[in-house]
């Protein structure tokens, strides 16, 4: 009757977690903790939270369709012109944007395995093929990847460093598979929404090369270090006619003016940015001590969350964990023996390493 794409009848929805009140309603707790979804335990600037005030005012007219103070703000930020930029409600939405804007039936788009979830879904509705290269210890194997690649491939697409696993690729493979896309007319997305957590020597932005190649096209995002996920708030960086495009394809009126006015505000606080960074790492450094005593592998992460492997399945621990009032990411797929854990305050940390044990204590 209707006509539709297979590959979106082919789609299985992202899942997310059930709201926090209704889990504590169903199993009869109380204050529980969530530690998945890899928000910011410290909140955000008081900047913003100024910046939203003053933008509640202002909300019965349509927020500025171009987005240009808070673009020109990630110009002066980052030192590019603002011709390269497109903000969206999420970097979500700037990756869905610039699928929409290349891809077609027949076309594919080349990722590892363990990738972030939502890239297939996002292929899949632009009718396109997913192609999901086995990793290798968890990590992208970027050399399958370029051998995966054939003359459909419209789009690479990497997160770096990964949700859910933590992992990283160094700068010189980033380079090698970006290399090997300009050769081949493909184009290249480094997805850097975690790049304020990483303490990895060899990890570098694709920012240095953001001029000189015209297939790439690099995503920040608001939600994580800025601790803005509930706005929605995220920018693309890319070559002018591919961002040109862009805008063309993206609603008229994207981003809100809440959140115009907030990621502006944001992107002056560095100082609140620094905090979160250093909490997250001690945080992490304290977990990673728990878990070698506790006796359970963990890969080591350049996010602000660990994926740790338990007895038994992912599910049954969550499930265990949830009823101690602490609320983690069971991952599924093919890491069906992990949970991914957000790191938390230190309060909450703590939390979560007492539950953990009791739930091993059985
Ligand atoms: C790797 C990665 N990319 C992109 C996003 C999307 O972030 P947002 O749409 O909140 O900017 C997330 C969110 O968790 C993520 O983990």
């Amino acid at each position: 009757m209707y006509h539709f794409c297979k590959n979106i009848e082919a789609i299985s929805a992202y899942k997310p977690g059930k709201p926090v009140k209704e889990v504590e309603r169903e199993l009869g707790i109380k204050n529980s903790i969530k530690l998945a979804s890899n928000e910011n335990a410290w909140g955000f600037s008081p900047k913003s939270k100024a910046a939203m005030e003053e933008a509640i005012r202002n909300a019965n007219i349509y927020p500025d369709g171009a987005s240009f103070y808070l673009r020109r703000k990630i110009s002066e930020f980052h030192n590019i012109p603002i011709d390269n930029i497109v903000v969206g409600n999420g970097s979500n939405e700037v990756l869905a944007v610039i699928l929409r804007t290349i891809l077609r039936e027949g076309t594919n788009v080349v990722s590892s395995q363990h990738a972030f979830p939502v890239y297939k879904i996002m292929t899949q509705s632009c009718c396109a093929k997913f192609t999901a290269v086995p990793a290798q210890n968890y990590r992208f194997d970027v050399y399958s990847m370029m051998k995966a690649c054939d003359e459909n491939t419209a789009i690479i697409m990497i997160d770096n460093p990964n949700n859910p696993t933590g992992t990283y690729l160094p700068y010189n493979q980033m380079m090698d598979i970006l290399n090997f896309a300009e050769k081949n007319k493909i184009l290249f997305i480094a997805d850097e929404a975690y790049i304020e957590y990483v303490r990895a020597a060899d990890y570098k932005t694709m920012m240095n090369v953001f001029d000189k190649y015209e297939n790439l096209v690099i995503t920040r995002t608001f939600s994580k270090a800025y601790g803005l996920c509930g706005l929605r708030l995220g920018y693309g960086i890319g070559n002018k006619e591919i961002i040109g495009l862009a805008h063309k394809v993206r609603d008229p009126f994207n981003v809100n003016i809440i959140a115009q006015y907030a990621g502006e505000a944001a992107l002056e606080d560095q100082d609140f940015v620094k905090r979160v960074v250093k909490n997250t790492h001690d945080g992490i450094d304290y977990l990673y001590s728990e878990l070698k005593k506790i006796g359970l592998n963990y890969i080591e992460t350049q996010g602000n969350f660990i994926l740790v492997e338990v007895p038994g399945s992912g599910k049954e621990f969550f499930d265990k964990l949830l009823r101690y009032g602490i609320i983690v990411r069971p991952v599924g797929e093919d890491l069906h023996k992990h949970i991914r854990l957000t790191v938390g305050t230190m309060e909450q940390n703590k939390k979560a390493i007492d539950a953990i044990k009791e739930v091993i204590k059985g």
